[in-house]
């Protein structure tokens, strides 16, 4: 008989462990600290027929409820480097804080990175909404990723096909719990090219020494003056992805709001346009419900004013999309993974 892991913990608060602070309890807690600890894992039945659900920060998950599985916590915090005459390669296992990772290629003097600073999370949870910021995804310098596949009960080597990226999105929102990502590869070409497209960098940018520890700083700067710290307020930072529109509805709310900003949706026909601004239109800007609002400087992070359950959360996430809805025909989707009433996972 396999036995049951020491590192275990049951009935475990996940609260310390969602940027948003919900309250909501696991019914086990195991810390990884070697990849094959997850093979003992799978070889437990009872342990093995459950949910499992890695969490590193937990800045993009909501728990409605507590969560009947098992919750992962991956002690997995080296980074390799690799480097050939065209490009390094940046191999970080999944519990590497993001923002670290992002600090210390810069330190090495590997540039590629910076766009994507101080956005929070964990390196493992980076593929699973294809992180991005300031005209950069992640999948621009993916390479491959390592998982353990619980359908295959396997490793596997996916690269970026395999997992299907898009903007926010990938397959393992998909085929959510199949995956427990384990350690990224990140290529970064040797000749770096700064990424200046996104309006408010470019901007912020002018009259500055180019360099990417500078757009680091700025990004950090820009990101920092809008978007709250979960340790002070906590939150999981965009609440729904910024909609895409077809071109007649685009028009038809152009005519109507003039001021109406828009980007490139990189899709024939369809337009993108910024929730932030239609959530602030729709009168949700630094408004509360109960112990949740939407945050006043940027309207698009939903806020836990403090002792908020998850229910609240998507009580106050329903009522700005049918706001939205009602004023302008657009349907917001939510951004952040939700564990509970919306799915069972
Ligand atoms: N705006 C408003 N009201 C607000 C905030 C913004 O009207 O309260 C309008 C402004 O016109 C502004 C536009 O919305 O020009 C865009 O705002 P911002 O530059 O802050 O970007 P965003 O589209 O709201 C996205 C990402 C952020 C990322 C920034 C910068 C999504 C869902 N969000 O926000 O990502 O940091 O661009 O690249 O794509 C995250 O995913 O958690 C996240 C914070």
């Amino acid at each position: 008989m396999v036995e049951v892991p020491v590192n275990i913990i049951e009935n475990f608060s996940l609260q310390a462990y969602n940027s948003l602070a919900l309250p909501a309890v696991a019914r086990y807690f195991i810390t990884i600290n070697a990849m094959d600890e997850l093979v003992e894992l799978s070889r437990h039945y009872r342990l093995n027929t459950l949910p499992w659900l890695v969490l590193g920060s937990g800045s993009n998950v909501v728990f409605s409820k507590d969560y009947n599985g098992v919750i992962i916590h991956l002690e997995l915090n080296n980074i390799y480097y690799r480097v050939d005459d065209e490009a390094v390669y940046i191999h970080a296992e999944a519990g590497v804080i993001w923002d670290k990772l992002v600090q210390e290629t810069l330190i090495k003097g590997y540039p590629g990175l910076e766009n994507l600073s101080l956005i929070p999370g964990t390196v493992g949870a980076a593929p699973v909404q294809n992180i991005g910021a300031y005209g950069i995804e992640l999948k621009d310098y993916f390479s491959s990723l390592l998982a353990w596949d619980r359908e295959l009960q396997r490793f596997c080597h996916l690269d970026a096909n395999d997992c299907c990226f898009s903007y926010r999105h990938s397959i393992f929102k998909e085929e959510p719990g199949r995956y427990i990502i384990l350690k990224v590869v990140l290529k970064l070409p040797c000749a770096w090219r700064p990424q200046l497209q996104y309006q408010a960098l470019n901007s912020a940018m002018i009259d500055q020494p180019l360099s990417a520890d500078r757009i680091r700083n700025v990004v950090c700067e820009l990101r920092r003056s809008k978007l709250p710290d979960p340790e002070l307020l906590p939150n999981a930072g965009s609440f729904f992805k910024n909609p895409c529109i077809n071109q007649a509805l685009f028009s038809e709310l152009k005519s109507l709001y003039s001021d109406l900003p828009s980007f490139a949706a990189g899709v024939a026909d369809q337009v993108k346009v910024p929730a932030a601004w239609l959530i602030e239109q729709a009168g949700w800007r630094g408004k509360a419900l109960g112990a949740v609002g939407m945050y006043e400087k940027q309207a698009l992070v939903l806020v836990n004013h403090g002792g908020a359950s998850g229910d609240e959360v998507l009580e106050l996430a329903q009522c700005v999309q049918s706001d939205v809805w009602e004023k302008f025909g657009v349907q917001l989707e939510v951004e952040p993974q939700i564990f509970g009433a919306l799915t069972e996972n």
